[in-house]
């Protein structure tokens, strides 16, 4: 087994004992659906990787990847009754399989549960992770709703597609990153280096998903061709 499939294994083992809220089922349901649907798993990898290769052990990382994993998948779910998206990773989405006010609300919960998993950090730490965690939150917001915005336009410049792309995918893989060296307690002025790697590495990542979107396989691509 490689490196990375190790990580990937740990990360899903702590997902699964982290995230064991159950009832109501209403709400809880679709969020263990949603976040056992798979998913490639980048930023919470990126959050373990980054911790070890700035010497902190994984484990110390592991609340933090499932939070950066559990918001993610909250922004999928509420983004696909924004897009009325059918289909996520292949399956049915939230709102298709049960319904908007399920979406909605199972989403919240998830935002939520995301920011909990901050509790067992220490006081630094913590509020590190929380004051990079709320920009990014608050930015994915932004993006979205420039990504809003440019539907009805036919003018968009590619800066301001790129600006946009920045604050919807690109800040939170930046986050990712950053989280780790927050937890392997690396100099706040020093951060910004692998947040500046992270940001460049998601507006490759999502210039591909948007190509994908629309020239992909709906097949390989577990997506809508052209649902964004
Ligand atoms: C999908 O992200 C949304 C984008 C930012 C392009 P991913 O492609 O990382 O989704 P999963 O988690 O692997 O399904
Ligand atoms: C996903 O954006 C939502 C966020 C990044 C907040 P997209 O609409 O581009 O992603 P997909 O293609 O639905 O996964
Ligand atoms: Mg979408």
């Amino acid at each position: 087994m490689n490196a990375l499939e190790h990580l990937r294994i740990t990360f899903l083992d702590h997902l699964k004992n982290r995230i064991t809220e159950n009832e109501p089922a209403g709400l809880y349901d679709p969020v263990h659906y949603i976040l056992s649907l798979g998913g490639k798993r980048i930023r919470p990898l990126l959050t373990m990787m980054s911790a070890k290769m700035y010497g902190a052990p994984v484990e110390d990382s592991l609340d933090a990847a499932v939070a950066v994993e559990v918001f993610h998948n909250f922004t999928l779910l509420h983004d696909d009754i924004m897009d009325a998206a059918d289909l996520r990773r292949g399956q049915e989405t939230v709102h298709k399989k049960w319904n908007l006010n399920t979406g909605i609300l199972s989403g919240d919960a998830m935002l939520i549960m995301a920011y909990r998993l901050f509790e067992g950090y220490d006081k630094d730490q913590f509020f590190q992770l929380h004051k990079v965690f709320s920009k990014t939150a608050l930015e994915v917001c932004e993006g979205q709703q420039y990504d809003v915005d440019f539907e009805t336009r036919d003018d968009v410049t590619v800066p301001e597609y790129l600006n946009m792309i920045k604050l919807k995918t690109s800040v939170l893989v930046g986050c990712a990153l950053q989280m780790g060296a927050i937890i392997a307690g690396v100099k706040e002025e020093e951060q910004h280096l692998i947040y500046n790697y992270g940001v460049h590495l998601g507006l490759a990542f999502q210039l591909m998903d948007d190509y994908l979107d629309a020239f992909g396989d709906p097949a390989t691509f577990g997506k809508e061709v052209g649902g964004d």
